[in-house]
């Protein structure tokens, strides 16, 4: 990557952690915020308000205008990461190089603080937005649908469900797509709402999110298998152990790496295709293909 795009993608990630850092400012009871804090403060890699900010940016649109709603889907990530955490969920004792937040906070905590992100966020969006209320409202809106039992919430209760068991193709598909591309269609769809888009240009750019999303939870399946503690901040080895089918177990090494390349390569071709002339957004997405190289 040029010194101009590494740059550029600093200054995202400075100008949400700058605010991310503002809007959770500790209060009465402090036990909540620290927990709060601890979680969305932790590092990680930002890749959904990168998301946000620079298809903004791509579309002629001011970034600085998308920077409270990529830290309120950061929020929501971050929520949805506590949450999976718990040990009736996913039980991990490591998230992003630090224990997890029911390991520091204890588990009523942690499930408090994660609801506590989950209705924090969109008042984020509401208090801080500068854009016309209808767009506000359609950003709220998709925020909400994204959170719950239509999308996110869905993809987590048929992966937990599936534990243990033989799923299909389409099963597999339906819990990659919501648990984990919800976050990302959500995230390209806010930056470009706030950009002005037309519905051509949203559709476009919701595919280009739908492969990258399921690109990345393939990247995620198999880093699980491959990576290490140190390397990924959280415990290898965990899907196997659950009983999880993942993108590898399902499909083996082979297959899931050529199927994260034509994913990765596709949504490039999304882009170019459309004129999306953005080298970052470009740069993302090979960036989930080299994960796993
Ligand atoms: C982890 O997401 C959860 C998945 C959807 C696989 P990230 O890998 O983006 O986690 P952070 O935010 O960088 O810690
Ligand atoms: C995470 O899927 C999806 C959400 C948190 C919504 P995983 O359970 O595979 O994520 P990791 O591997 O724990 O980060
Ligand atoms: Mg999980
Ligand atoms: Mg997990
Ligand atoms: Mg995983």
């Amino acid at each position: 990557m040029n010194d101009s795009l590494k740059s550029k993608i600093n200054e995202y990630k400075d100008a949400v952690n700058k605010k991310l850092d503002e809007y959770l400012k500790v209060q009465y009871p402090e036990e909540i915020w620290d927990s709060m804090r601890y979680s969305v403060l932790s590092g990680g890699k930002r890749i959904r308000p990168l998301l946000v900010l620079e298809t903004c940016n791509a579309l002629s649109g001011d970034y600085l205008k998308a920077i409270p709603v990529a830290c309120a889907i950061e929020m929501l990530h971050s929520q949805s990461l506590i949450h999976d955490d718990l040990p009736c969920m996913d039980n991990d004792d490591y998230r992003r190089g630090k224990l997890t937040n029911h390991k520091v906070f204890g588990e009523s905590t942690a499930v408090l603080a994660g609801d506590a992100l989950l209705s924090f966020a969109p008042q984020i969006i509401l208090q801080h937005t500068k854009c016309e209320d209808s767009i506000k409202l359609k950003l709220l809106e998709e925020f909400f649908i994204s959170a719950g039992a239509e999308k996110l919430i869905a993809g987590q209760v048929v992966d937990i469900a599936s534990e243990g068991k033989q799923i299909d193709k389409n099963t597999l598909d339906f819990i990659h797509k919501n648990k984990t591309g919800a976050l990302f269609c959500l995230s390209v769809r806010s930056g470009a709402m706030i950009a002005g888009a037309d519905g051509k240009t949203l559709e476009n750019l919701t595919e280009f999110a739908k492969k990258i999303g399921l690109a990345f939870q393939i990247s995620d399946d198999i880093l699980d298998e491959t990576a290490t503690l140190e390397t990924l901040g959280k415990t290898p080895h965990k899907d196997k152990q659950a009983g999880k089918v993942t993108y590898l177990s399902f499909y083996g090494m082979e297959e899931a790496k050529k199927r994260l390349d034509f994913l990765c390569s596709s949504a490039c071709d999304i882009l170019e295709k459309n004129k999306i002339n953005s080298d970052i957004l470009r740069e993302i997405t090979l960036s989930i293909n080299e994960r796993v190289k």
